[in-house]
């Protein structure tokens, strides 16, 4: 989990790379660095912090002249962020310099080779290993051929070593014309301009400049040749592959804040147009259809499941939780919501009458594409929902559905969460009609209300005003606690994940139930709860916990459904929600509590979208 971002071509690479770096910190934010080629030699500048403390610090460090370059924005794995273990890296000789983004798990070994041989480092990283791994293979075949080896085929043969994941440049101070790519794991794109090229692990840093890109796939390398264009070969066995130029569909102001103060608040507030966006074109509500491609073209398959499992991490997980009510309420189909990372190591039992549907936004989630791998290892049908087009789990899954939130630069995950169930529900819908496990009035019910939610959400976001009230009331807790039952259970979880994540206050969400189990022992005059208490579902027994609560003298604060008057008499402040079916209420209840968050981030001073220790998506383990 890091940015990188290269520039070959004929202008300055230098503003390119570091606003590229910018647009790419949500990948990683702990250090910067960038290594420039001028025509006589590389400049180098890196730093602990921000792209912003690099944009300093080379502005007095180096001459930001030249027409190559690569750039790096980390989220450190091996070694403590500090200047020394930031990249790009140098080879001992000075002559190759690299930058990556990713894991060599067999780094201590190939370490230990090194030192044999007289290689010393100066950071602890596994990128310096490998790029004096590749400077090793280099001097060697040198010899052994009596022929300068090209770079490329030292970076070939010394990944044919290594063991882990990858997205690496790397140049060569005495071959400045090129740059050599690799992937394994990682992301990596090359924008194709006019006789420029970009790399990036996304095509956010070169929007502006050109909509061609290759995305490569796993163990593929590519040489970008200032003079020679674009090569790219198999790493294993050197085989030529012919370049598949894709045509991007997104834009510049998607990739923007667009007048907001963080991309946080942005997101939420696209969430009314991303939910349409997510069901445009499935979604028939007047002639009863749901149309997904995924589903219709394995619709036997999956209609004869025996379960559905569910993989996914954070947010998403959270996203799958609520997936199980509405598969098991509407489809009747038995639903296990599993980690991935616990899932991926716990010798599950998966059979080839199992669906799997794994849940990611970013489809890089390393966890989540183990568990994929592992699953379709033991012959499952693996369904993805990702956000990401392109992305690695939306190419490793058999089928799968978008959900077309645009994109997601907030490191907490918002509309990623509502797009999510949005699609979930479609396909539970769907299965249920095929099933005939909803009656026909029920089915049009729940796509007529489906399409109300845009709207509703737009008026639940109008509260803003009055929430941000009550984070000032509670911005100063140490400790709050989310509670919700059924369907809302899984909102009460991701309400608590929003506030620990962005503002570091510690928060727990539980089933509102299981708080007489435990958890009510916390409660004192200092503990804020936030129960979700629509009137759908258990809301008797939801008042009951409030009661409960009270009597203890917890500070309650309380989503409620529109015009509920008698949650309004018993709770310290309520916050009200549209009336909407039971199973689409956490498309609205959640939307307060990503306000609430957001807003008490903001008062603490925290930085919301890149929250410390965190990254937008996690490959590694
Ligand atoms: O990209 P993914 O959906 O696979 O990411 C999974 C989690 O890392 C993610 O949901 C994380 O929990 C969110 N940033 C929380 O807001």
């Amino acid at each position: 989990m890091c940015g990188i971002v290269g520039y070959i071509g004929k202008r300055e690479a230098y503003p390119i790379i570091l606003e590229g770096l910018k647009r790419l910190e949500y990948r990683g934010y702990d250090s910067a660095g960038i290594a420039l080629y001028d025509g006589s030699d590389i400049k180098l500048s890196k730093t602990k912090g921000k792209v912003a403390d690099l944009e300093a610090k080379a502005a007095t460090e180096i001459n930001t002249s030249g027409t190559l370059g690569i750039g790096h924005t980390r989220w450190a794995t091996h070694g403590v962020p500090n200047d020394v273990n930031s990249h790009p890296h140098y080879s001992n000789s000075g002559n190759l310099v690299i930058i990556h983004n990713g894991i060599i798990e067999n780094y201590e070994s190939l370490k230990k080779e090194l030192l044999k041989r007289g290689y010393t480092f100066e950071s602890d990283t596994d990128t310096e290993v490998l790029i004096n791994l590749i400077e090793d293979v280099k001097t060697n075949e040198n010899v052994k051929t009596n022929e300068n080896v090209k770079l490329g085929k030292a970076v070939q043969i010394a990944l044919n070593q290594v063991v882990g994941a990858y997205a690496i440049a790397v140049f060569d101070k005495n071959k400045p014309n090129e740059i050599v790519v690799a992937k394994l794991g990682s992301p990596l794109a090359i924008g194709i301009g006019d006789e420029e090229f970009f790399i990036a692990s996304d095509a956010s840093p070169f929007l502006e400049y050109t909509k061609k890109a290759i995305y490569l796939e796993d163990e593929e390398m590519a040489i970008i040749s200032r003079k020679k264009g674009i090569k790219i070969r198999k790493i294993k066995n050197d085989a030529l592959v012919d370049p598949y130029i894709q045509e991007l569909q997104i834009n510049l102001e998607q990739i923007e804040k667009g007048g907001y103060e963080h991309f946080m608040l942005k997101e939420i507030h696209e969430q009314p147009n991303a939910i349409k966006d997510t069901y445009r074109g499935r979604l028939r509500a007047k002639e009863g259809i749901i149309k997904m491609s995924g589903i219709d073209d394995n619709l036997e398959r999956i209609l004869n499941a025996n379960r559905i499992i569910v993989v996914a991490c954070g947010t998403s997980w959270h996203a799958g939780l609520v997936s199980e009510y509405i598969f098991e309420n509407l489809a009747r189909i038995p639903v296990e919501v599993e980690y991935a990372s616990e899932f991926r190591y716990r010798n599950p039992v998966i059979t080839e009458q199992d669906v799997v549907i794994a849940i990611s936004q970013s489809g890089e989630t390393a966890d989540t594409l183990a568990a994929i791998k592992l699953a379709k290892s033991k012959g499952a049908f693996v369904f993805g929902v990702c956000n990401v087009v392109g992305s690695t789990i939306s190419r490793e899954t058999h089928a799968g559905a978008y959900t077309h939130a645009g994109p997601e630069i907030g490191v907490a995950s918002t509309k990623a969460f509502t797009t999510q169930i949005t699609v979930l529900t479609l396909i539970a819908l769907k299965l249920a009609k095929e099933k005939g496990t909803i009656s026909n009035s029920q089915f049009h019910m729940h796509l007529q209300e489906l399409e109300l939610i845009p709207d509703k959400v737009k008026k639940a976001l109008k509260s803003d005003s009055h929430i941000k009230m009550i984070a000032d009331i509670y911005k100063d807790a140490k400790n709050c606690l989310y509670l919700g039952r059924g369907y809302n259970f899984p909102v009460a979880l991701e309400g608590a994940l929003k506030l620990k994540e962005i503002s570091y206050i510690h928060a727990e969400g539980y089933p509102a139930a299981e708080m007489k189990h435990g958890p009510i022992a916390l409660i004192d005059e200092q503990m804020p709860v936030f129960v979700i208490a629509t009137k759908k579902g258990h809301y008797e027994k939801v008042v009951s916990n409030i009661q409960e609560i009270k009597s203890r003298s917890g500070k309650i604060i309380a989503i409620v459904t529109e015009g509920d008057e008698d949650v309004k008499y018993i709770a310290d402040h309520v916050i009200e929600v549209p009336d909407t079916i039971e199973s689409l209420t956490p498309l609205l209840t959640t939307i307060p509590l990503q306000l609430l968050s957001y807003h008490i981030a903001v008062m603490l001073d925290r930085n919301v979208d890149q929250p410390r220790n965190l990254a937008k998506s996690v490959t590694v383990e």
